[in-house]
């Protein structure tokens, strides 16, 4: 990590290498999660785990969760349970529809990949990209252990997506821009990738108050989750600047400092504002 610098002190260059590195240990790990890859003193003391990789019984209940919310639940290899976040992305997955071509955002071991690639079927796509190559590897495992072969793994940032313009019918991503220094980049991206009359559905942590200062100033914490959420109006603005239209919160649900929300936004059909 980078020692006791805060993260106000620290380049976006310092901070994504802070979080790669937590969901690097979270991902070579298959024991620890990343709450105790990542947490700190501060962490501990204010409850705010980490919100992803939870332990193995903790797997257990998020999988009921997924169940309840109606995913088509598959049989997870190990491999592809060890990056879950708390909170599923069901609203993507339930809307997902034969022969689509979907980009996860931070796809981690894979999880929410693997539900679109079933939704989509073999005539539609699964692309996820995650800058963690451990990540990708497990995610790359996880399929193989599945037979998906409509599943493909590119390592890079979502600041500035490895993916051709327009060639995307729906991004979906999990607990993860949150994470990102620059995320008016990373919906700019995300309009780009998409074809006009494409849609993004996305669930993250996302603030209502402001968070206290040494929350804020503590990377375990921003790794966790936690520190790097914006306040909802600031976020649904960054979509919005970006070109997307008709962008509504379909639900939200209270994590620790912040909410975990699930947004739905569209690119226009004429590809602009
Ligand atoms: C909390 S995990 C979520 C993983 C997955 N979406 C899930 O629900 O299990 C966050 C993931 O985002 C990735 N990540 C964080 N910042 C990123 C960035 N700027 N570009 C690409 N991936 C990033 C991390 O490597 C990690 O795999």
């Amino acid at each position: 990590m980078t020692g006791t610098k805060k993260v106000s002190e620290m380049s976006s260059a310092e901070i994504k290498e802070a979080v790669r590195k937590s969901y690097e240990r979270a991902a070579q790990s298959t024991r620890d999660d990343c709450c105790s890859a990542s947490a700190s003193e501060t962490e501990r003391n204010h409850g705010t785990s980490s919100c992803c990789n939870p332990e193995s019984a903790e797997l257990n209940s998020r999988t009921n969760h997924v169940e309840e919310l109606g995913y088509e639940v598959v049989k997870m290899p190990d491999s592809g349970t060890e990056s879950f976040t708390e909170y599923a992305n069901p609203v993507a997955i339930a809307d997902l529809k034969e022969g689509e071509v979907v980009l996860d955002l931070g796809s981690g071991a894979g999880l929410d990949m693997f539900h679109a690639a079933r939704k989509v079927g073999s005539t539609g796509r699964v692309v996820g990209v995650d800058m963690t190559q451990a990540m990708i590897d497990n995610a790359r495992d996880g399929a193989e252990k599945l037979g998906l072969d409509n599943v493909e793994f590119r390592l890079g940032d979502i600041e500035e997506i490895p993916v051709e313009d327009e060639s995307i019918d729906v991004i979906i991503s999990n607990c993860v821009i949150n994470l990102a220094p620059n995320k008016a980049k990373v919906f700019q991206e995300a309009f780009r990738v998409l074809r006009p009359g494409g849609r993004m559905m996305v669930s993250d942590m996302i603030l209502e108050t402001e968070l206290s200062e040494d929350i804020r100033q503590d990377i375990s914490c921003y790794a966790g989750c936690i520190a790097g959420a914006i306040l909802e109006e600031e976020y649904l603005q960054h979509i919005r600047n970006a070109g997307f239209v008709d962008v509504e919160i379909v639900d939200k649900v209270a994590w620790k400092q912040a909410f975990n929300t699930r947004i739905v936004a569209y690119k226009p059909k004429s590809g602009n504002n």
